[in-house]
């Protein structure tokens, strides 16, 4: 394991003071004790309901190379690091990462597919450099700095990915990470009930493209709403914009895609230059995905012919559109309980229409944080429902407004919760059907999931 951070380089870039006057040499950085490696160092950071400095001892037990910490009552180890704010060392840490890096940076947004399209571009770029991306969906205020803070100084590539829940949180974010890249995935209605409109989303995510340098390149999606916004800021920074899709007008585009359940073949075009890919994961959001990933990494001046074959070995993450067989074999199940927005389950549901099967069901939980717009964004996925599947099974208050608008025929059953609907979607299924599972994280779509991991097989009707 290489070496992260020296004692030395700890105190200037934190203007901290260590208690005393130990060797230190951090090879990891954590926030939690549960996951925390010998060698680390562990911030201590203060959550609204939690608060990491209740846990300095376990830590330092554990291995613990320093703990950077803003009050160590009763803790004299000589490893504690004291700083007034620990977020704000967090980012300090973060900015002398960012101001040592001889790589390059790429950062990612989107109303959707931006951890996707972060793990797609870490397969193409590894055969090109050794590349240090974001944990799991880090993009908030605390994961886009410890992403920066752990970067090894050593790395070719490093891989932000950045969200937002409010206005005006992805450009001090974005300014931190200074991409020399930026992609922006989609422009969609995740979080409209805080932003209002899709034109303040799409303008939101445009923020992204002024914390480049001039000349910098913005990979933009072909299709979007609000595509005024890109190139407005785009102007600003005198970025280049390549406009990314199906489009064949577009700097990078895909052609020729046949997608099923054993996942696409298509071709992508950039600048010119053709490029054949097999992508093990069924749907044609995630193709976009891909074309948009191979277009970040000729933007970066990677290997593209190395990148694209890397993508065979891509399969999709926990909850986000795996296909699964369960009950011993007889049901095939489309794993997207991660999360949801309306894009994405327009998405999952043109997925679910093309799985062969007997028949094809969908179930579908809560989207959140839509406010004023819940009901309609909710009644308005009715039709693809309706379209793609035999029988659509809801869960949650907003999501009955999607089944009363249901033809009957489709009406499966409803419940309050997932718990509550799971053994009315499991006494329902047949050996050779197709199970969509879908909801936003806080619908709890997991729990129908472990239900239908734990079925035996079923028998025909
Ligand atoms: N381009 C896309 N268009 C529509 N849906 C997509 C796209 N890419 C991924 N999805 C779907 O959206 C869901 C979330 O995907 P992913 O985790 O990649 O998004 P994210 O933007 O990182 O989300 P979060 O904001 O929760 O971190 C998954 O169900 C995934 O299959
Ligand atoms: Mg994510």
């Amino acid at each position: 394991m290489s070496l992260l951070w020296t004692r030395e380089e700890l105190e200037i870039a934190t203007g901290g003071t260590f208690l005393g006057n130990t060797s230190v040499s951090v090879t990891g950085i954590s926030i939690d004790t549960r996951t925390l490696a010998p060698g680390d160092l562990f911030i201590a950071l203060k959550g609204d309901n939690s608060d990491g400095h209740t846990h300095i001892a376990t830590a330092l037990e554990k291995g613990a190379a320093a703990v950077l910490a803003h009050s160590a009552e009763g803790i004299t180890d000589p490893r504690i690091l004291l700083v007034p704010d620990t977020m704000r060392g967090l980012q300090k840490l973060a900015q002398a990462a960012r101001a040592r890096f001889k790589g390059k940076v790429v950062a990612i947004t989107g109303s959707v597919g931006k951890t996707t399209t972060k793990e797609m571009l870490r397969l193409c770029l590894a055969p090109s450099g050794l590349t240090h991306a974001a944990e799991a969906s880090y993009n908030n205020h605390w994961g886009v700095p410890l992403t920066l803070a752990r970067l090894p100084r050593e790395a070719a590539f490093c891989i932000s990915e950045i969200g937002m829940n409010h206005p005006g949180e992805i450009l001090p974010l974005a300014k931190m990470v200074q991409p020399d890249v930026a992609v922006i995935t989609t422009i969609g209605s995740a979080h409209l009930g805080h932003m209002g409109s899709l034109d303040a989303i799409a303008e939101e995510k445009s923020s992204i493209i002024t914390a480049l340098p001039k000349g910098g390149i913005a990979i933009v999606p072909d299709d979007a709403h609000g595509r005024q916004f890109f190139t407005a800021a785009g102007k600003k920074t005198q970025a280049i914009l390549w406009p990314c899709g199906a489009n064949p007008q577009s700097t990078a585009h895909l052609a020729h895609l046949q997608t099923g359940s054993d996942g696409s073949r298509f071709d992508v075009s950039i600048q010119g230059k053709t490029f054949n890919v097999h992508l093990p994961a069924p749907g044609t959001h995630l193709a976009r995905n891909a074309v948009a990933a191979l277009a970040a990494c000729a933007a970066l001046g990677a290997d593209v012919a190395k990148a694209a074959a890397a993508l065979a070995d891509f399969r999709p993450g926990k909850g986000r559109g795996a296909l699964i067989q369960v009950a011993g074999g007889t049901i095939t199940l489309l794993d997207e309980s991660y999360n949801a927005s309306a894009a994405s389950i327009r998405a999952a549901l043109d997925v679910l229409r093309h799985i062969p099967a007997t028949r094809r069901i969908a179930v579908l939980g809560d989207m959140r944080e839509l406010g004023e717009f819940s009901i309609s964004e909710h009644q308005a996925l009715a039709a693809p429902a309706a379209s793609a599947a035999d029988l659509v099974f809801c869960c949650g208050s907003y999501m009955k407004t999607l089944f009363d608008a249901l033809p009957p025929s489709k009406q499966g059953a409803w419940a309050e919760s997932a718990a509550l609907l799971a053994p009315h979607v499991c006494a329902a299924l047949r050996k050779g059907d197709a199970v969509l599972v879908k909801g936003s994280l806080g619908s709890r779509m997991r729990d129908i999931i472990a239900a239908l991991n734990a079925l035996p097989a079923v028998e025909c009707a």
